[in-house]
């Protein structure tokens, strides 16, 4: 596969007041293969996704968007290669005081491509996917946890990307509602599209990824499959799944 198809960290350097969030830190989300990045509250998995976005710059190291080094650049110049990149913010992020059709179409709107009619009809396209068409009228806050979380869902696909970003998906949600994500997003994967998921949620990010990096004290500890995880000996390791483990609820 080659670089122009891929999204890449190299020796990535990030600290907020003092503490360092990551430290030389290697990531590599190639086109194609279902990404997580487990790691417990605080330990920088965010501060990972806007790192890639371009949203905060690094102390050192440098961010790829395909062969692009995005890293220095003002936001102007890569704003072509990060629109291959969409993401679903920890929180929804919807705007209050826009309806749910007005949400999801606000991206399109502002590029000002799209005809008025094109921009209902690719809002109604993706509202039917992730199956919440009904709420096309209403606003944010009148919708449920999970609903909030397809909208933001929607809003993300509004503009095709090849790319998307899901950040804790599937927390706070019931076992309807984390079931329903999760098979959004095997069907984004079966569409073609590239998931990066951040969570402490190991059900969902076995659901859903091939592959897992266990972020830890700011370095990568592990990095591989489900398999090989569960396999692992690393003692941090251990200790993130043992919460898994049913043998120690008996
Ligand atoms: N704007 C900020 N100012 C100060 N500290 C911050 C800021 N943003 C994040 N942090 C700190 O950086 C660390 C990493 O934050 P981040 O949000 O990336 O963690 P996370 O792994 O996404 O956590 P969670 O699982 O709770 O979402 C945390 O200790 C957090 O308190
Ligand atoms: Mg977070």
């Amino acid at each position: 596969m080659s670089s122009s198809d891929s999204i890449r960290m190299e020796k990535l350097c990030y600290s907020i007041g003092g503490r360092q969030i990551l430290k030389d830190f290697d990531f590599h989300l190639e086109r194609g293969v279902n990404r997580t990045i487990l790691g417990v509250s605080g330990a920088g998995k965010t501060t990972i996704l806007k790192l890639l976005l371009g949203l905060l710059e690094p102390d050192s190291g440098k961010v790829f968007i395909g062969n692009l080094c995005i890293t220095g650049l003002p936001e102007a110049n890569f704003m072509q290669q990060r629109k291959r990149i969409a993401i679903v913010f920890q929180g929804g992020a919807l705007f209050d005081s826009m309806t749910v059709g007005e949400n999801v179409g606000y991206r399109l709107f502002e590029e000002g491509r799209l005809s008025q009619d094109d921009i209902e009809k690719t809002v109604l396209e993706k509202l039917r996917f992730v199956g919440v068409e009904a709420a096309l009228n209403l606003y944010p806050a009148e919708l449920s946890g999970g609903m909030k979380k397809r909208v933001a869902i929607a809003r993300a696909l509004a503009a095709d990307p090849d790319y998307i970003f899901f950040d804790e998906p599937t927390t706070g949600l019931d076992p309807i509602g984390v079931y329903n994500i999760c098979n959004l997003m095997q069907r984004l994967q079966a569409e073609g599209k590239t998931t990066l998921m951040v969570t402490h949620d190991l059900a969902t990010a076995f659901a859903t990824s091939q592959r897992f990096t266990f972020l830890h004290k700011a370095r990568m500890l592990f990095e591989g499959s489900e398999r090989e995880m569960n396999s692992s000996r690393i003692p941090e390791v251990l200790e993130f799944l043992k919460p898994t483990d049913r043998s120690l609820f008996i």
